[in-house]
């Protein structure tokens, strides 16, 4: 993973413009060593075309011949992506620190910060135009759709925000209907898939695409990388009450100071209705980050939700149990457990 940064670093996005180089190289161990990532999904792509090369080497063989390049390449597209999203997303989100150290736009400012994410996406854009296949260019731009998207749908919750209380109803006091609640928690892993898992599926099918295999491996590689990913988000939401700025590199609590509902809250408003309110006034009033933060744990919802994050790594591990065993398909095992135990 260290050569992979590397990689990036000079042959990816090396400008001879000094400033543009230094921003966009941020992560990449450019202005700033320490703080590469835990970079889960390059590995995700090397494990697995290793594991489906283990499962199905006569296809394989069949491929190109430079089909080794050809994935490392994708492994770096799908970190270049990732890294523009967090670029931007720490602009919009106002944050000060990530993976412990100051966010681009704290140092070089919002608007080199933005350009600089652009630029990766236009490196991106590029080397991936390069890898000659068409259905991966496709699958691969799609993930950048679908994090604008995820991100829009965070920012505006528009179609629950909108629904009518009919007025013969007391708000305060009245019954929730299920329904309601329900319709929340569909939006919100609906959201999730689009910020965080359709990077980590599209990019798994890719690798797939590029190996040459059939449908149903490309289909089950898509399935792990979806199912990682939506695990991988809910544990992101329980570290948000969970975790500590040592830990995570990042202030915990950000979700709700910033008014938005995850799972824990989302499932503890599902027994203490009086957190809907909260949760439709985006937690502003004074005392409600508090607040709610005590009435999530006066319940199980972070319980529950890590049992949910546990119930996708367990659909993601079953995604690739068809594959042959191998070293590769422990280490994705291994990686999927290593999702829903991490601190960080
Ligand atoms: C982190 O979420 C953010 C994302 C996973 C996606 C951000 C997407 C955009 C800003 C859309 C633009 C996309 C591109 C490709 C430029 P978070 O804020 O919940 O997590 P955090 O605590 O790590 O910031
Ligand atoms: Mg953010």
């Amino acid at each position: 993973m260290d050569t992979l940064s590397n990689t990036i670093r000079s042959d990816l996005i090396s400008i001879d413009h000094p400033v543009l180089n230094q921003v966009a190289s941020y992560f990449f161990g450019g202005a700033n060593t320490s703080s590469g990532g835990k970079k889960i999904r390059p590995m995700m792509i090397l494990l697995l075309s290793k594991a489906m090369q283990i499962h199905d080497a006569p296809a394989y063989d069949q491929g190109r011949p430079d089909i080794h390049a050809a994935t490392r390449r994708l492994a770096e597209i799908s970190e270049l992506i990732h890294t523009a999203s967090l670029f931007h997303d720490d602009v919009i989100d106002g944050a000060d620190t990530r993976r412990g150290t100051p966010t681009v736009h704290k140092v070089f400012g919002n608007k080199m910060a933005i350009l600089a994410g652009d630029y990766l996406l236009a490196r991106a854009s590029i080397f991936l135009a390069r890898l000659r296949n068409v259905e991966v260019v496709e699958s691969m731009s799609t993930i950048i759709e679908h994090l604008v998207r995820g991100e829009v749908m965070q920012l505006n919750k528009a179609t629950l925000t909108t629904t009518p209380t009919p007025s013969t109803v007391d708000s305060s006091t009245s019954f929730t209907p299920v329904h309601h609640l329900e319709q929340r928690m569909v939006y919100y892993l609906r959201k999730n898939f689009y910020k965080t898992a359709s990077l980590m599926a599209n990019s798994c099918k890719s690798a797939a695409i590029l190996g040459g295999y059939p449908d149903d491996m490309i289909h089950s590689a898509y399935c792990f990388g979806k199912h990682l990913g939506i695990a991988f988000q809910l544990v992101d939401d329980v570290l948000d009450y969970e975790g500590t700025v040592g830990s995570m590199g990042k202030p915990p609590l950000a979700d709700l100071n910033a008014g938005l509902a995850t799972a824990p809250v989302l499932l503890a408003s599902h027994v203490l209705p009086e957190l809907i309110p909260m949760m439709d006034r985006k937690f502003r009033l004074e005392g409600d980050v508090d607040r709610a933060v005590y009435m999530v744990r006066q319940t199980n919802a972070i319980q529950r939700t890590m049992e949910l994050a546990v119930i996708h790594a367990q659909k993601a591990m079953d995604s690739i149990m068809p594959l042959k065993p191998s070293v590769y398909r422990d280490s994705l095992v291994h990686l999927a457990h290593s999702v829903v135990n991490r601190s960080r």
